[in-house]
C-alpha cells in the first residue's frame, strides 16, 4: 500500500467512526432537528469558548462564511501573503463578499501588529476600507508555524479598539495547541470567529466548525444555505465528528513527534534543505533543489517507491504526518527519499 504523506487530510475514519456513523441518531439539519449535528456544534462551542458554532461541510465553507460575516463589499482582508484564504480558496473573497486581499508578506506567515498597522486604511478617494484580519494558524504553507499567543492577543486587541475583526483560519488549531501546550480556548479567546476542520489532523471523513459570537453564527447559518451547505440528515457525519473532537486531539502529540523525526533524518540528507529546528507541529518543508531535481519530478520517482509527497512551490515539498501513517510508515518514507536524493546526487555527479 502506498505511504500517502501529501496531506492530513487523506485518513480514513476509524472503526470507532464508522460505527458511530452507523448508528447516529439523525434528522433533518435545515429545520435544526438533527441530534447528532446539534450535539457537535454544542461540543464545538464550548471547546472553542464560543457562544455558538455552525457545522459546515469544509474549511473553504467556514472561512468563506466568516469573511462575509465580517466585511461588506469594497473592502480589503488583510492576510498573510501565502494564506491560504488567499491562495487555495478560488478568490472566495471576491465571489462572495465583493472584497479583495492585502497580502502582506511575511517569512515565518505570522501577521504580527507592526506590519498590519500601516496597511490599514480609511475609505477615501482613492482606497478601498480594510474590512477585516485573517490569520491562520497553524500557518499551513510556511511549514505548520505556530502563532505566539501574545502577537494573536496584540493584533485582536489593537484590531478591535479601530473597530475591525479578526478571523482565525484555525484548520489546525488543535495542532497548534498541542504545540503550545495550552487549550484552543486559550488561543482563541481574542478573536472574534475561528474556522476548524475536524478532517484534517483530527481524522474526520467531512467536516469543519465556526465558531463565533451567537448572532453571528445565526447569520452564518444563513450563508451556509445560500452557498449550498445546508444539509439534511447530517448526523451520520457529525457522529464521526464528535469523536475526531473528543477523541483525536490526544493523537496529535505523535502525529508532530514523527514530523520532528522526519525533519531532523532530512536535514542530514545530502541535497535536502530544511531547518527541523522550525518543524513543531505536523506539516515538514523541505527544499529538493540542492539533488538537481524539480519538486516534480522529486515527487515522481518517490511515488515509484510507493511514497506520496507532493511538491510546492520553489522546489520545495511539503509533507503532512497524521494517524494513517505510523512510525514505521514514517522511517519507510525517510529511506525513499534517501534513496531518490542520493540516487538523483549520483546521476548529477
Ligand atoms: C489552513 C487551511 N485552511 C483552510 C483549508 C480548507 O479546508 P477544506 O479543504 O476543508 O476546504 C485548508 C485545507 O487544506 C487549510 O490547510
Amino acid at each position: 500500500m502506498m505511504i500517502d504523506l501529501r496531506s492530513d487530510t487523506v485518513t480514513r475514519p476509524t472503526a470507532a467512526m464508522r460505527k458511530a456513523m452507523a448508528e447516529a441518531e439523525v434528522g433533518d439539519d435545515v429545520y435544526g432537528e438533527d441530534p447528532t449535528v446539534n450535539r457537535l456544534e454544542e461540543r464545538a462551542a464550548a471547546i472553542a469558548g464560543k457562544e455558538a458554532a455552525l457545522f459546515v461541510p469544509t474549511g473553504t465553507m467556514g472561512n468563506t462564511i466568516a469573511v462575509k460575516l465580517h466585511t461588506r463589499h469594497g473592502q480589503e482582508v488583510i492576510c498573510d501573503a501565502r494564506g491560504h484564504i488567499l491562495d487555495y480558496e478560488l478568490a472566495m473573497m471576491g465571489w462572495f463578499s465583493g472584497c479583495v486581499a492585502r497580502p502582506i508578506r511575511t517569512d515565518d506567515g505570522i501577521l504580527r501588529w507592526e506590519q498590519i498597522r500601516g496597511e490599514i486604511r480609511q475609505l477615501d478617494p482613492h482606497w478601498a476600507p480594510t474590512g477585516l484580519i485573517a490569520i491562520e494558524n497553524t500557518h499551513n504553507m510556511a511549514g505548520g508555524v505556530v502563532y505566539p499567543l501574545e502577537v494573536i492577543r496584540e493584533l485582536a486587541e489593537r484590531a478591535h479598539e479601530l473597530g475591525l475583526k479578526v478571523h482565525m483560519d484555525g484548520a489546525r488549531v488543535f495542532n497548534a495547541a498541542e504545540a503550545l501546550g495550552v487549550s484552543v480556548r486559550e488561543i482563541v479567546a481574542p478573536v472574534d470567529t475561528v474556522m476548524f476542520c475536524l478532517s484534517k489532523a483530527l481524522g474526520a471523513p467531512v467536516g469543519s466548525m465556526l465558531a463565533g459570537r451567537r448572532e453571528a453564527i445565526d447569520q452564518g447559518r444563513l450563508y451556509r444555505k445560500r452557498l449550498g451547505g445546508g444539509m439534511r440528515q447530517a448526523g451520520v457525519l457529525a457522529a464521526a465528528g464528535l469523536i475526531a473532537l473528543e477523541e483525536h486531539p490526544k493523537l496529535l502529540k505523535r502525529d508532530h513527534e514523527n514530523a520532528k523525526l522526519m525533519a531532523e533524518s532530512l536535514a542530514r540528507v545530502p541535497g535536502i534543505e530544511i531547518d527541523p529546528e522550525k518543524v513543531r507541529t505536523n506539516i515538514v518543508i523541505f527544499g529538493v533543489s540542492g539533488t538537481g531535481l524539480s519538486a516534480g519530478e522529486f515527487s515522481r520517482r518517490l511515488k515509484e517507491q510507493g511514497v506520496l509527497i507532493d511538491g510546492i512551490r520553489g522546489g520545495k515539498m511539503r509533507l503532512v504526518t497524521h494517524y494513517d501513517a505510523d512510525r514505521a510508515a514514517c522511517e519507510k518514507a525517510l529511506e525513499a527519499i534517501e534513496q531518490v536524493a542520493a540516487g538523483a546526487m549520483a546521476g548529477a555527479g
